[in-house]
């Protein structure tokens, strides 16, 4: 089958790959650059396990064509860490508030949750909740992710 070489940068790295026209951008990540933070759960643009961010913009990588990451900034969880691999502010507020259970939607809730920082330093209660409305969680009932995001919005706009 035909191919299509995309280049772009994931967590700052550069990364070419030769793709089909109808993979999806989750695909590439997951099986071509063995970066499986980003969860398929629904695979239709429902769940938001598959969450990454693409140029700042949280996105369902699930429904995002491969092709049209070609030249733009990918970040998965995987590169939220640290360089000495300490956990970013949002990942360790998850972790403190318990709103990590299974962990299986934690990787798209707390991309979601970097999306709105970034852009809403200290965002509302209902603004969280906007920005979390396409991610799903089967666990914790959302009251200590929405914790967890008030928590690392006061430690990241200290
Ligand atoms: S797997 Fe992409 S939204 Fe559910
Ligand atoms: S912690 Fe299990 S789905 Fe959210």
């Amino acid at each position: 089958m035909e191919r299509i070489t995309i280049r772009f940068k994931v967590n700052g790295e550069d990364a070419i790959v030769a793709v089909a026209p109808h993979w999806n951008l989750l695909r590439v990540l997951r099986e071509e650059l063995e970066l499986t933070g980003a969860k398929e759960g629904c695979g239709a643009g429902e769940c938001g396990a598959c969450t990454v961010l693409v140029n700042g913009r949280a996105v369902n990588a699930c429904l995002y064509p491969a092709v049209e990451a070609d030249g733009a900034e990918v970040t998965t969880v995987e590169g939220l860490a640290g360089p000495g691999g300490e956990l970013h502010p949002i990942q360790r507020a998850f972790v403190e508030k318990g709103a990590v259970q299974c962990g299986f939607c934690t990787p798209g809730m707390v991309l979601s949750a970097k999306a709105l920082l970034d852009r809403v330093p200290l965002p509302s209660e209902e603004e969280i909740r906007t920005a979390l409305a396409g991610n799903l969680c089967r666990c914790t009932g959302y009251a200590q992710i929405i914790e967890a995001v008030q928590a690392a919005a006061e430690e990241l706009s200290r």
